[in-house]
């Protein structure tokens, strides 16, 4: 009997339309563009304006348009995953909201929290669900509105962070194409170098922690530098020994998008030249969960049915992982 895998069908993204610029920041905070091009390779990042505007309505954005070009009825959807560390509130998950405001009324939903690394937790989350047998239809989001949670007062943190996500359709295949491995790791003692003090049940909200700015994401950022160059190029390079790939094998290394310096050196250690890999930190910033899905969109038209991708990525947690996936259709 052949094994059935999951195979993403179709992904959309999503960015509010408001640019913050480099040039911009540099009257927010002691910075310049050049430092920020140097260290880091952005330019430019999303923000999303507006009362009342959570993470749900990137997902929404993101789903809608998923829903149209791949020519799905909402209540087709079983399931939707959404992963975010900024959700619209504590409880419901922002999945149930991105659920209902795309009409997906016969499904249930989720949120799973994993930092920079959500998307691949997600990915590989919903794709056991196909595999199994038990759904046909499932839906997952990455998507973060970070700058509900930055600290525009903290020049090494804000320069690097924006708004957007994106959302993948996965249904079962027998050919062989779709998700092809996972591997996912963790590792809880990072915690004190990239965290949110205040706002959970261990420190709940006082008037204290809004005065220490403790609701803002705290960031050590060569520490966490460090462990991301080193663990998302030794992850990456895990999971093509343990599926015998080698560099030439690889159409595509999708890096999250945190530090264009931490991307050029997974890059290197796996052999893989700059032309293979995807990359748009210059436009987006680091969106947290959402940016692996706006690479796959903002790269889809370029994307050939078989084309071996490799997905990478490090966070708060500490949280990592790879996917090895075989992209399921050619450009429509
Ligand atoms: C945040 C980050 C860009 C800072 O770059 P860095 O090269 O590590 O810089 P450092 O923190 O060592 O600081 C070097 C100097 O630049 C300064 N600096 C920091 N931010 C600056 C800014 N925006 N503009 C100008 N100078 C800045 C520091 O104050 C420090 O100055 P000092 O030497 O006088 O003390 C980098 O550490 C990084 O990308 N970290 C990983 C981030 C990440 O992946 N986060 C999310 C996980 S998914």
């Amino acid at each position: 009997m052949k094994k059935t895998r999951a195979v993403i069908t179709g992904v959309h993204g999503w960015v509010p339309d408001y640019v913050l610029t480099n040039r911009e920041l540099e009257t927010m905070v002691d910075t310049n563009d050049e430092w920020i091009v140097t260290r880091t390779g952005i330019k430019e990042r999303r923000i999303l304006k507006g009362e009342n505007k959570g993470t749900s309505v990137i997902g929404i954005n993101a789903v809608k348009g998923l829903l149209e070009k791949t020519n799905t009825n909402p209540e087709d959807i079983e399931l939707i995953i959404c992963a975010t560390v900024t959700p619209d509130m504590p409880f419901p998950a922002t999945a149930n909201i991105i659920a209902d405001g795309v009409g997906a009324t016969k499904s249930y939903s989720f949120d799973i929290s994993a930092a920079c690394s959500g998307f691949l937790y997600a990915l590989t989350m919903g794709s056991q669900f196909i595999e199994t047998g038990m759904h046909k239809k499932v839906i997952v989001v990455g998507a973060d509105k970070m700058s509900a949670i930055i600290d525009y007062q903290d020049r090494a943190t804000c320069i690097i962070f924006g708004d957007g996500g994106g959302a993948v359709l996965l249904e079962p295949t027998e050919e062989e194409v779709g998700v092809m491995d996972s591997l996912l790791l963790s590792d809880g003692s990072g915690a004190p170098y990239l965290h949110m003090k205040a706002g959970g049940s261990r420190k709940p909200a006082t008037a204290e922690t809004v005065a220490a700015r403790e609701h803002y994401a705290y960031q050590e950022g060569s520490t966490v530098f460090k462990f991301a160059v080193t663990n998302m190029a030794e992850v990456s390079a895990q999971i093509m020994d343990r599926n015998q790939l080698v560099a030439d094998d690889i159409a595509w290394l999708v890096p999250h998008q945190a530090n264009k310096r931490i991307i050029d050196a997974t890059a290197n250690r796996m052999g893989i030249g700059p032309e293979k890999v995807m990359l748009n930190i210059e436009r987006y910033g680091n969106t947290t969960a959402g940016t692996l899905p706006l690479c796959l969109w903002d790269y889809e038209s370029q994307l050939k049915k078989g084309d071996n991708i490799i997905l990478a990525a490090f966070g708060g947690g500490f949280t990592w992982g790879s996917i090895y996936l075989k992209w399921g259709y050619d450009p429509k």
